[in-house]
């Protein structure tokens, strides 16, 4: 089966507790069964993971170059400060999603600025837990599409 990763970063443990008014009521565990019960209707295995720490997000892409062929990131607050993030996504050189619950561009302007966006392949943003499906949805098509190919 294909592999693919979905990495959360810091404070996406605390969905559920953390401004609901902003990120909803689900939980960062909910959201993974969510993921996993879509990655099974398109054939696809899901590693997934969280950390608050931006070293070991730069880890489970290294890790996702061996093991996987292709990731979804919400990289949290790392999204709009991370050279390290971005340098990691560029050189494994996996297809990768950048998902946020929230839409971003209808917040505070330092949201808006992304150094994931550069060297994903695609962005979606602002739909809830539906964000992460969607990317699902897009990551399943490009890898299948590169199957043919
Ligand atoms: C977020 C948006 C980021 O700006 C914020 O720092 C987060 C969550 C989202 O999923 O909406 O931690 O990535």
């Amino acid at each position: 089966m294909t592999t693919v990763y979905i990495l959360n970063g810091p404070n996406l443990n605390l969905l559920g507790l953390r401004e609901p008014e902003i990120y909803g009521h689900d939980t960062l565990s909910s959201i993974e069964i969510a993921c996993r019960t879509k990655a099974k209707t398109l054939g696809l295995e899901v590693v997934f993971k969280q950390t608050n720490v931006e070293g070991e997000l730069v880890n489970f892409i290294h890790e996702a170059r061996e093991k996987a062929k292709g990731l979804i990131i919400n990289a949290g607050a790392y999204t709009h400060t991370s050279v390290a993030l971005h340098d990691a996504i560029k050189a494994v050189g996996l297809p990768a999603i950048e998902v946020h619950l929230s839409n971003v561009y209808a917040r505070e302007a330092f949201r808006h600025h992304s150094y994931i966006s550069p060297v994903a392949r695609g962005v979606i943003c602002g739909f809830g837990p539906q964000s992460y499906e969607l990317a699902l949805d897009a990551l399943s098509a490009i890898l299948k599409k590169k199957e043919k190919a």
